[in-house]
């Protein structure tokens, strides 16, 4: 198992390219089982999380092809209904493969996802959905098997506004009969970027990335000989291979962003994030303002300095355009350095600040409280050993000991590595003293 050996103590200085969003990446990695035409998709990152993607589509008959960041999904013959278990437990995403299976063909049997280190994360809001386009379930140990001779196109409201729920069911409702309508849906520009992409493969989604996404079902999706505007078309998409597909690149990371621009502000340094998106964080950019950081943001860049200690300032989580519970942690991680005191209200998940208890071992004032954890800002952190026990959790830990004085060893950087490529190698490319070692 791998570690991060990290002295602490030097400002992020330097400019640095963000990555594709591993969360818009996965659902259009999967929403190509929709289709047997080719799809290119471009700027996907390379991640723990994207590799067991690919054996999941694998698994399922899809053969994948990469290039850098540039992957293809071909089709091999017919594909399986079932999605395995070994690959499930590993990511819960997998459970997406669910509306384009049952919307294709009629039915699919998922092992239903446990629950994780950051809450029980059930999928009934899903399931609703499926049962209101006309799916029938049954459960079968310990997976959910659906039915539905063909999906019927609804009305759905969500009991709230969840991310994969909204994912599965616009999917579904491509290859369902008649006109869906998902009300209170998710906002994230993750679900705006899938229904860029289920629309370059033939789909009409209206108002994805809106509360109310409204998709117009057919009979099959094929794709189009396309380009993405404003970029020279592949040669993949030109290719004789390519008569007819879909290429689509995925929008920059936002988590990525955020944590980066934070690790800058609590080290005290001044950074450069060459290809993000400022439009998708406001929420973030307002509160590192609102902390003493000086924020530039233009088309395809984001500028970040921070040249005293952080002032305090309390955030509460919530779903697209609300602060996103992604960044929660690495938030905390900053206010552990801030003058004053603040809280943190996590209303998206039940169990999200395992990462609270490592930062105290770093010598940081964190009260826990039901949701809501208060900060109080000390003027420094100190290395310790310490443990990353989800994606996000674990790179607050690297935030706090990229600021701390001393040496942290962060052990089981396996979660880290799910959402975050090489995040080492680039943060020293900022100027950080940060290795990894096996063990
Ligand atoms: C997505 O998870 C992201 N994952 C998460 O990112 C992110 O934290 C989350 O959205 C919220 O923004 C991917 O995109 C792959 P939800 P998802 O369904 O879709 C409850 C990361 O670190 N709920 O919006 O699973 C659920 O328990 C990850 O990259 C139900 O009760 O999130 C949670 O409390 C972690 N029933 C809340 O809704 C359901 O059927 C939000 O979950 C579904 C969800």
């Amino acid at each position: 198992m791998d570690s991060f050996i990290i002295e602490g103590g030097r400002p992020l200085k330097g400019a640095i390219r963000v990555g594709g969003s591993k969360n818009a990446a996965l659902p259009i990695l999967i929403a190509t089982l929709l289709t047997d035409c080719p799809c290119e998709i471009d700027n996907v990152p390379n991640l723990r999380d994207i590799r067991t993607t690919f054996r999941l589509l694998e698994s399922l008959g899809k053969r994948i092809e990469y290039d850098g960041d540039a992957v293809r999904v071909l089709a091999t013959g017919r594909l399986e209904t079932r999605a395995p278990y070994e690959i499930v437990k590993q990511m819960r995403a997998s459970v997406l493969v669910a509306g384009p299976l049952l919307a294709r063909f009629g039915t699919v049997r998922v092992p239903i996802p446990g629950g994780c280190a950051i809450g029980m994360r059930p999928i009934d809001i899903h399931l609703q959905g499926f049962r209101a386009l006309g799916a029938t379930e049954h459960e079968e140990t310990g997976d959910v098997v659906m039915r539905a001779a063909r999906l019927k196109g609804r009305r759905v409201r969500l009991r709230l506004p969840s991310v994969g729920a909204t994912e599965n069911l616009m999917m579904a409702a491509c290859l369902a009969s008649g006109l869906t309508v998902i009300a209170n849906a998710a906002q994230e520009p993750e679900i705006e970027d899938l229904g860029a992409f289920l629309n370059r493969l033939g789909a009409s989604v209206e108002g994805a990335g809106t509360a109310t996404v409204t998709v117009r079902g057919g009979a099959r999706l094929e794709g189009a000989v396309n380009s993405i505007p404003g970029r020279a078309p592949s040669r993949a998409a030109l290719g004789r291979a390519l008569p007819r597909g879909a290429v689509h690149a995925v929008i920059p990371d936002r988590i990525e962003s955020g944590t980066l621009l934070i690790a800058a502000a609590a080290t005290g340094g001044s950074v450069r994030l060459e290809g993000a998106c400022a439009a998708h964080l406001e929420a973030v950019l307002e509160s590192l303002e609102a902390a003493g950081s000086r924020v530039r943001a233009g088309y395809g860049f984001i500028d970040l300095s921070l040249a005293s200690r952080p002032k305090a300032v309390g955030i509460r989580t919530l779903p697209y355009p609300g602060f996103p519970t992604d960044l929660q942690a690495p938030w905390m991680s900053l206010m552990c350095l801030a003058r004053g005191t603040c809280l943190i209200r996590e209303t998206v998940f039940e169990n999200r600040f395992l990462h609270a208890a490592e930062l105290v071992r770093m010598g940081a004032a964190v009260r826990l409280r039901g949701s809501t954890a208060r900060v109080e800002g000390r003027p420094s952190l100190n290395g310790a050993p310490v443990m990353a026990s989800d994606i996000r959790g674990g790179a607050a830990l690297v935030v706090a000991a990229l600021a701390a004085k001393g040496r942290t060893i962060l052990q089981r950087v396996y979660h880290i590595d799910r959402g975050y490529e090489r995040l080492e190698v680039r943060l020293r490319r900022l100027g950080a003293s940060i290795r990894r070692v096996r063990r």
